[in-house]
């Protein structure tokens, strides 16, 4: 699915309110016209700290919303079009914002969904002139998609908190996914866009959607995230298979066990006593599920200790699960998790997100940033042939008004 994008390294014009302003007066002249009627929303990206295809399995996830994001600038209008402009490329689309019809197959996709999600929900929904930008490196798995959705959620209320509580957004937000675009995702990407704390993960219980933020450790550690550099092959179609072995999982494990009715519900014994009569690809998507919520919360359990190694452990467990239990990885996230592995001062790294590509996230002592860096950059592209990126991520704030 094509989305905005920008490079890591490009300055940060989705977060700067008075330089978003100025570019919607150059590309909507006629809307903008009275300074104070331009808003400017801002909704994070996000990265896993773990708990990888968890939620919608009603386990627990650990993400944290960034500080990159994306920001629409905007001017309401009475007309009900919805017309954004891509402050990047130029390029516009509208759409009818309370009725916006078929997909277009472009990133405004992400935008009408909300439109029809929100309509849906017989929420108001107004008409803008808008102008976008993007700081989430493109297909790097850090929730563009989940930002684009939740600003533009913002964006279509006239620029302001949506009229439904967070939680509700949570949901509006994947039903507009599931409903519009076709992807029969979790709540972990719009629920850290939404709930982020600055220096905090957040902890879902993606069951009873119980939730709290996680301190996180000292100044001497850092967040960096290692962008592979490959495309998310078969990203769609491969995540809708493993949720739906998923669901045949717990179809045969209730058969046996009646009671369960999520992956969630399954112990490991219970796994153990019912692995030999399922299908071998049901046992390790299971598998994974069932150590992966376990890990999650051991992972809360050492933060709080500050116990690190066991944190770093969690994290190279994660990914391993994940390779060859849930086969989400790839050769090149499995190289960016062996160079982080081999760099001292690199206290745990994993793919982040659905996978197939995209970014691994590394907790990592301060003063190694700059060695993981090196060795990134030199070692991956011999792997490869491909060019990383390597850029810290700070725990920031969730979806809001900028001005
Ligand atoms: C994507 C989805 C999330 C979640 C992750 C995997 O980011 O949007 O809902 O399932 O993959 O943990």
């Amino acid at each position: 699915m094509p989305e905005p994008h920008a490079d890591p390294n490009t300055g940060a014009l989705a977060r700067d309110p008075d330089a978003l302003a100025a570019r919607l007066r150059e590309v909507h002249p006629e809307a903008a016209t009275n300074p104070g009627d331009v808003r400017v929303v801002f909704a994070p990206g996000r990265v896993n700290l773990i708990g990888e295809h968890t939620d919608y399995n009603e386990g627990f996830v650990l993400p944290v919303a960034i500080e990159r994001g994306i920001g629409i600038a905007l001017v309401p209008t009475d007309d009900g079009v919805a017309r954004l402009t891509l402050a990047e490329t130029g390029e516009t689309r509208e759409f009818t914002a309370a009725a916006p019809g078929a997909r277009q197959n472009a990133w405004v996709d992400y935008v009408a969904g909300m439109g029809w999600a929100l309509a849906e929900a017989g929420l108001p929904v107004r008409g803008f002139r808008g102008v976008l930008a993007s700081d989430l490196p493109q297909g790097a798995g850090l929730s563009s998609s989940a930002a684009l959705e939740v600003v533009s959620a913002w964006a279509l209320s006239g620029g302001d908190r949506p009229g439904i509580d967070p939680m509700g957004l949570v949901h509006l937000v994947k039903r507009s996914e599931n409903g519009y675009i076709g992807l029969n995702n979790g709540i972990m990407d719009q629920f850290a866009s939404i709930f982020g704390e600055p220096g905090r993960a957040l902890l879902l219980d993606c069951r009873s959607l119980d939730h709290r933020p996680i301190r996180l450790v000292g100044q001497d550690l850092a967040l960096v995230a290692c962008h592979s550099g490959s495309p998310r092959r078969l990203e769609t179609s491969a995540y809708n298979e493993r949720r739906a072995q998923c669901d045949a999982a717990v179809a045969a494990i209730s058969a046996l066990e009646p009671g369960v009715t999520a992956l969630r519900d399954v112990t490991p014994a219970m796994l153990d006593a019912v692995r030999d009569r399922l299908e071998p690809v049901a046992v390790r998507r299971a598998q994974h599920v069932v150590d992966e919520d376990q890990r999650v919360l051991d992972a809360v359990e050492a933060f709080e200790a500050g116990d690190l190694a066991t944190v770093g452990r969690l994290f190279y467990t994660s990914h391993a699960s994940l390779r060859d239990l849930y086969d989400v990885s790839s050769p090149e996230l499995d190289a960016l998790v062996d160079i982080a592995q081999a760099t001292p001062g690199v206290i745990g790294a994993r793919l982040t997100g659905a996978g197939f590509g995209g970014c691994t996230i590394n907790l990592v002592h301060r003063d190694a940033v700059p060695m993981l860096r090196e060795n990134v950059l030199r070692d991956y592209p011999a792997r490869t042939g491909l060019t990383p990126r390597v850029f810290e991520v700070e725990a920031s704030a969730g979806a809001r008004r900028l001005a």
